[in-house]
This record gives C-alpha cells, structure tokens and sequence, in this order.
C-alpha cells in the first residue's frame, strides 16, 4: 500500500472513493450528525443522507454514495466516528480501518481520507488515519488457496489547503512505519509452528535486519549452553527443534546525532516460544493450536526493532528474543527438576507449561550483562492474567514508577490499552521453594503476579516493564477495524516507549 498526502480541496480531488468522517453532536435521544471538517459543498452532497437519518455519526457506521454531485470523486463514503464527547485519536484510527475495511471486499483499492478536526491537532488526525489504514490492510488468510488479494494499493490524504505539509508528509511517513512493523509482527505471529521454527523465526529476523541496516546476532543450542543460560535451555532440551537466541543491535549514526553518555541502553525482550504443548506437563487438546502464538511477545520486539530502525532515534536499543518449542519428550525437562539460570539463581520447576518466564529470566538477564539500562519485556506469559483483564486490557507491571511514567506516556500517543497490576512482597512468598531459591509457579491464585514476581528476581533494580499480552495477542472475533487473529498488540506502544527516551520526536 502506497500513502500520499496533499493539501488540497477534496471537492476538488480526483478519486476512487472520498472518505469523510462525520460526529455525532447529539444528545442520546437523537442524533446530530456533522461533517469534519465543515465544508458546504460535500454537506451538500450527502445532505440527504443526513437528512434522512442513514447517517447518524454512530461510530464506525459506514454509508457509501455513489457518482456525489459537486464533487470530483467516483464515490463518498461517511464514516461514523461516535459522539463528540468521546472523540479522539483513538475513535479516528479505528474510523478510518473501518473505511478500509469496507471499502476491501468491494475491491475499491484506493480512496482518498479527508483529514478531519481532532483536539489534539492535524498530525495526531494523519498519524491516526494512516496507522488505521495499515492495520485495517491487514487479513491473516495467508494459505487460502482461494486468497484473494483485496489489498488496498494507495490511500490519499487530504489535509487542509493552509497546512504545514512537510510537518504532516512526515507525521504520515512516521505512521506508515510503525503500521508496517505491527504487520509484520501479526505475519509472524500468523505462521503455524511447523512455518515458523525456532531456526525460520531467526532467519526471518535476519532477513528484516539486513533490508533495514540493523546488526543481528544469532545463536544456537551449544552458545546458550556455553553462556549457562540453563532456564531457557531447560525449555529447549525436549524440542526436536534448535532453540535460537536472537539479538538485533540498534545504535544511532554520527547523523542521527551522537547519544549522550548519560543515555539510556533500551532492552526489549520477547518470549518467542513458536509453540507451546507445555511439555511434560501437557496443555489438554482442546485450544492448544493456539499456542503458535506464544511467541507474539518475541513478534512484537522484532517488528519494533524494525520500525526503530527506520524512525532512528537517539539511543541504542537492544532486541533479545529466545526463541523455542515446548514440547514433551524423553529429553523434556520434568516437574520437579532443578535448574540454574544465567543469573546463578536455582529455580525449581513445578510445572513445565510455566516455560515463558523461564526464558525470559535468561533473556532479561543476558540484556542486563549487554549494558541495557532500562528493560521491557513482552510476553503471552499467564492464562492468570486472561482470567483478570478478558481481551480488552494487557497486563502490565513495572518495578519502577519513572520508566512507569515513560509507559503511560507512550499508552496515550499508541491508543493500546493496558492496567497495570500489581508486584508484591507476598507474590513472591508464594514462589519460595524448599529445596531451590524459587519455584517456577505459585499455585493457584494471583497468576499473573506470581509470573510478574518471578521475572522481577532476575531484572533485580534495573527499571522494568513487564508486559502480559496473553490475552490480547489474538483477536477471536473481527471488528469492523481489524481482523480476526493476530493483533500485533504491544509494538506502537513499545515504539512510543523507546521514542519516549528520545524526547518522544
Ligand atoms: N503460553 C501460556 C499462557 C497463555 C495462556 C497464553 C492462554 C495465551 C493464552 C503459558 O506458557 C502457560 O502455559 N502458562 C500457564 C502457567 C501455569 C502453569 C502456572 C497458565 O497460564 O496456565
Ligand atoms: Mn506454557
Ligand atoms: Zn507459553
């Protein structure tokens, strides 16, 4: 998909379909839709869908309008972005994948966004259109035979006549980046388990280093067991499958300007088990083809580095994946094991199927030993963590409030949503073991902090995110804005958090 922008009359522009975002003024008994931005002459062409009510501004309504008199578009369609009390970037983006999405299946390829009001100014409006229209793009029937490629081929955006067009062309070339890189973590997490190996998952992140100029270090089965890394060799040992420790290196150019000493070292740290059974302590039948998302955190990170990579900004930034199958075997870890980690810490393994937080304690800890200063880490870790929050929030935790502040920051520029939870003194009472310094699960209750507390001894003071997209990696029933499936949560939000340490530019 191409995207162009351009300060023009959209009366005046040629195209397939003119998209325009109406709001709802209104008071709940009725509805009172305007146009955004005000302008007489497509009032005028779609004053009779206004007046006859097909309009009514409801969000993510769409009323499509052939041949519109006055205008010199094929077609017009208006998009419903809810009541004006409750608009903001948020509401747009999904307006704007609304259109796309409608516009999709009925093979309009290209349309035309007239960039509408927005409280918080005309490159927050192109930014949401343009990251909504990525996503929107998006459909995971990868291996249909009958697959049909709908794909939209350009999208046009108008912004009014008497704007800044360099500050906009770059907000929208900066959207169309991070919307790219969340696709590309949703391929990813797409591909079944035998499509993406521990082994395919590295070469795919090599190959995107290599298009995108970044460093990529991978290693293997007999480096992980040489650097100790015996938490996450722990997993690996009963997968036929090589494990794979993927590390992707961003440092600044002289001309993206020098980093300050002080700067920090950014860590991103992902699970990227390609599929979970949960080993010897196995998953039952029913839902477990599901687990070819457990490496969507291990995604997120990749397709995060790939936008950084392009939005450069001034400090380094440190991609740690490990990736693994968890699968039973006669070679498979078994409860009851004891295993050291990198950090020399012994954890004593309860259950199997608690995997992810055994290769994030080396992955988080190898970041450490890199010189990363401040850590984050993605990972699909708890069922627990499901059970609180549904699909419609991730869990997040942090063991500092500053790095926190920088997380919150970057939640109101992406629009993902995320509650934070919490990491008491008393979840990790519960992970205290007899026999070993800490117990890979904690029973029954609080699973998401027992999970969260567990990763916290191995980051110790360093400050920390953590964040448990379990529930939201995988979308179960499509909205008008996005596909089912893969959701790519977590990478426009990781994006803002690293740009965050860069004055957020
Ligand atoms: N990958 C799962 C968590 C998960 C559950 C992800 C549902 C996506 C949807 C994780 O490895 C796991 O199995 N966790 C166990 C931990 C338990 C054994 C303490 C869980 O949540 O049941
Ligand atoms: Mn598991
Ligand atoms: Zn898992």
């Amino acid at each position: 998909m191409e995207t162009k922008l351009i300060a023009a009359n959209p009366a005046e522009t040629e195209t397939e379909c003119l998209v325009v975002f109406a709001l709802d003024h209104g008071s709940n008994k009725k509805p009172e839709p305007k146009l955004s931005p005000a302008n007489a002459t497509i009032e005028q062409a779609a004053a009779d869908l206004i007046s006859s009510g097909e309009v009514s501004g409801k969000a993510f309504e769409t009323v499509l309008l052939h041949r519109p008199q006055g205008l010199k578009a094929k077609r017009l369609l208006v998009v419903g972005c809810g009541k004006k009390k409750d608009y903001s970037h948020t509401e747009l983006r999904k307006a704007a994948g609304t259109a796309l999405r409608a516009l999709k299946p009925k093979l309009i390829q290209s349309c035309a966004f007239v960039v509408p009001e927005l409280p918080t100014g005309a490159e927050d409006a192109v930014r949401s259109i343009v990251e909504g229209a990525y996503v929107a793009d998006f459909d995971p029937d990868t291996y249909r035979t009958d697959r049909k490629d709908f794909s939209t081929k350009e999208i046009t955006v108008i912004a009014p006549q008497n704007s800044e067009v360099a500050k906009l062309q770059r907000a929208a070339e900066q959207a169309r980046i991070i919307g790219q890189s969340q696709n590309f973590t949703r391929e990813l997490v797409n591909e079944p388990s035998n499509r993406l190996t521990p082994t395919m998952l590295a070469d795919r992140a090599r190959q995107m280093c290599e298009s995108m100029g970044l460093k990529c270090e991978i290693m293997g089965p007999e480096k992980i067991k040489a650097m100790k890394m015996g938490a996450f060799w722990s997993v690996a040992q009963g997968s036929d499958e090589e494990p794979r420790l993927i590390v992707i290196r961003y440092e600044p150019g002289v001309t993206d300007g020098k980093p300050a000493p002080e700067k920090p070292v950014l860590g991103l740290v992902g699970k990227g088990i390609t599929f979970d059974t949960g080993g010897i302590s196995i998953k039952p039948a029913d839902g477990m083809e599901k687990m070819k998302y457990d490496m969507a955190g291990g995604a997120a990170m990749i397709g995060t580095m790939r936008a950084i990579a392009q939005l450069k900004p001034r400090i380094k930034v440190i991609g740690i994946v490990c990736a693994t199958e968890n699968m039973p075997s006669g070679k498979a870890q078994k409860p009851g094991d004891v295993q050291i980690a990198m950090s020399g810490k012994a954890i004593e393994i309860i259950n199997t199927d608690a995997e992810g937080r055994l290769v994030l304690a080396d992955g988080l800890h190898y970041a450490r030993t890199l010189g990363c200063t401040h850590l984050i880490d993605a990972a699909t870790l708890t069922g627990a963590c499901v059970v609180a929050l549904g699909h419609a929030n991730a869990g997040v935790f942090s063991n500092n409030e500053d790095a926190y502040q920088h997380f919150t920051r970057a939640l109101e520029r992406s629009g993902e949503k995320f509650w934070r939870m919490p990491l008491d003194q008393e979840y990790l009472d519960q992970i205290r073991s007899n026999i070993a310094d800490i117990m890979n699960t904690g029973g029954r209750w609080g699973g998401a902090s027992t999970a969260a507390v567990f990763l916290k001894e191995f980051v110790e003071d360093t400050p920390w995110i953590h964040l448990d997209i379990a529930g939201t990696a995988w979308i179960e029933d499509s909205k008008s804005w996005i596909a089912k499936g893969p959701s790519g949560i977590g990478v426009r939000s990781i994006i803002e958090w690293v740009r965050s340490y860069d004055g957020g530019v």
